[in-house]
């Protein structure tokens, strides 16, 4: 009877003893999906890791997709030169805006696509015995130029066409009415002087941010932006040749 009474016992305190360590287990696993502890990241933490801050820029210049040929719009008779829809109307009311007031704007150059700007980057690069870095001041690579966009225009002065595509243009009529009215049509300079990308200073050329696509491709990429120290020295220290920096921007 002894025995049957301690061997009961034995057997009562060995399932307690189990139930113990079964609830315990429970307590502990709750306590840790409540507070994740310092060695268990958040979910804010692993959203910003390193390998996902985009950083991508190319000798200044920043990514742009080219735009979709069914959303271009002429912006001159022969078709020749094309813009965004939104930015080709805009264009054409500031054109006729500016001729209001006696001045003459001409666009000279629009929408590129990548063989457009591949010839103009590496050609032109091989023609004057350029380096890379040095035909980037002035010129884009191909899939790094704002006129793949759509929304960038490099614009003119009809009364003073030695002016085209030089740091001159900024003593136009032309660039001056730009600087005031521009912005009521949503045309910005893109590369001023001293511009963060390290570009040399483009006066001619302006690019629409008037709605929430053009925007954000701007100033997305412009979060890219890391210009290499090099390019801001050479930016800082040298002083722009008008022949070089003029003819191909
Ligand atoms: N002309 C400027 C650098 C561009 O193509 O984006
Ligand atoms: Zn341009």
């Amino acid at each position: 009877m002894r025995l049957l009474v301690g061997g009961l016992g034995l057997g009562i305190a060995a399932l307690a003893t189990s139930l113990w360590f079964v609830w315990h287990s429970q307590q502990q696993l709750m306590a840790r999906q409540a507070e994740p502890s310092a060695a268990t990241p958040s979910s804010a933490d692993s959203s910003s890791t390193p390998s996902e801050t985009p950083t991508e820029n190319l000798l200044g210049h920043l990514p742009y997709d080219a735009a979709p040929p069914e959303e271009l719009q002429p912006i001159v008779p022969d078709g020749s030169i094309q813009l965004r829809q939104a930015a080709a109307e805009q264009f054409a009311a500031m054109e006729a805006a500016a001729q209001a007031d006696g001045v003459s704007l001409i666009p000279i150059s629009g929408f590129r696509t990548l063989e457009e700007q591949n010839s103009l980057f590496f050609d032109v690069k091989a023609q004057r015995g350029q380096e890379a870095r040095q035909r980037a001041e002035v010129s884009a690579p191909p899939g790094y130029s704002e006129h793949h966009t759509g929304y960038a225009v490099d614009i003119g002065d009809r009364n003073a066409p030695s002016a085209d595509l030089s740091p001159d243009f900024e003593k136009t009529e032309a660039f001056k009415w730009l600087e005031a009215n521009a912005p009521y049509y949503s045309f910005e300079l893109s590369f001023p002087k001293d511009n963060p990308q390290g570009v040399s200073y483009e006066p001619w050329h302006w690019r629409f941010v008037g709605d929430r696509h053009s925007l954000e491709t701007f100033y997305k990429a412009r979060a890219l932006t890391q210009t290499s120290p090099d390019l801001e020295t050479e930016a800082e220290t040298e002083t722009p040749d008008p022949e070089t920096e003029g003819s191909n921007p």
